[in-house]
């Protein structure tokens, strides 16, 4: 698992953008052979979502041919309420951006069969060969899209019970009114996650800092969903120093140490 350490923040973000802007520049996407990117909504990737709005004004990267699967969707809220992520995706990002419309996958939560769009929601990302990049976020009890703690780390796209403390999280969204966050969701699974070709965690701030020490220095457990990224063949952490407070010094060190010796032996590593 590579760990880039970024200052703040926003230099965190900026480096989110610019890897996943250089891997889809690099992929040389086409209608016929797109570039297959999984996205998630929350605070973490807000940033990385204006610096490739930028990247796009700048010419610098175009969405036209990338293909996306977001990670969940909350069950039984309108597509249009403030709080849903079909909003927050087309609000923050899609609209911004000169990708078609049919191109952007989000799970239906409002379907009137929940398993069947759970399921259908499977083979679209099959059928197209599979998600090039996935990018994810986590919360402070480390899990990823809505795996929550105990999920199973070979999970694939399913209805998932919320955990309290993500519907508690999650309330500063809804009024502060636990009553109107939504209990359940759809959520592509740990597995889904594990079968992307590459993956690329955000992790951001005091609030993820023991989640991060568990995906780093801790074992792969299931209380823990993000932790399966130890598994995966090219996964990266994306971090802020913030977020690095659990860490032991060491370990900053090392994983500091190791990305400068790359950057020296690999000029352009991003
Ligand atoms: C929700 C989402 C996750 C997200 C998490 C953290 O639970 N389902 O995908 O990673 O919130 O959000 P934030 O980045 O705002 O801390």
């Amino acid at each position: 698992m590579r760990i880039v350490i970024q200052p703040n923040y926003r230099a965190l973000s900026k480096w989110v953008a610019n890897y996943v802007a250089d891997k889809i520049n690099k992929a040389r996407p086409t209608k016929d052979k797109p570039f297959v990117l999984g996205l998630p909504t929350g605070s973490s990737p807000l940033g990385t979502y204006e610096e490739l709005i930028q990247l796009y004004k700048e010419e610098q990267v175009s969405l036209q041919n990338v293909v996306t699967f977001n990670m969940d969707e909350y069950v039984g809220i309108s597509e249009d309420h403030p709080e849903s992520y079909h909003y927050f995706m087309w609000h923050n990002f899609f609209n911004h951006i000169d990708i078609p419309r049919e191109n952007v996958n989000i799970l239906n939560g409002n379907a009137a069969d929940l398993e069947k769009e759970c399921n259908d929601y499977e083979e679209k990302i099959k059928a197209i060969g599979g998600i090039d990049l996935f990018l994810g976020g986590i919360g402070p009890d480390g899990h990823i899209a809505f795996n929550e703690p105990g999920s199973s780390l070979s999970s694939h796209t399913r209805v998932k019970t919320l955990s309290y403390d993500t519907i508690l999280a999650n309330s500063r969204f809804f009024d502060n009114d636990i009553k109107q966050v939504p209990k359940t969701a759809l959520t592509v699974g740990v597995g889904t996650v594990m079968d992307a070709a590459e993956v690329l965690i955000i992790i951001s701030g005091f609030s993820k800092a023991r989640a991060l020490r568990q995906v780093v220095e801790g074992g792969i457990s299931h209380m823990w969903t993000v932790s399966m990224m130890q598994m995966h063949q090219k996964a990266i952490i994306a971090c802020d120093d913030h977020a690095t407070m659990e860490l032991q010094v060491e370990t900053v060190k090392y994983f500091k140490d190791i990305e400068k010796i790359a950057g020296n032996i690999i000029p352009d590593l991003e």
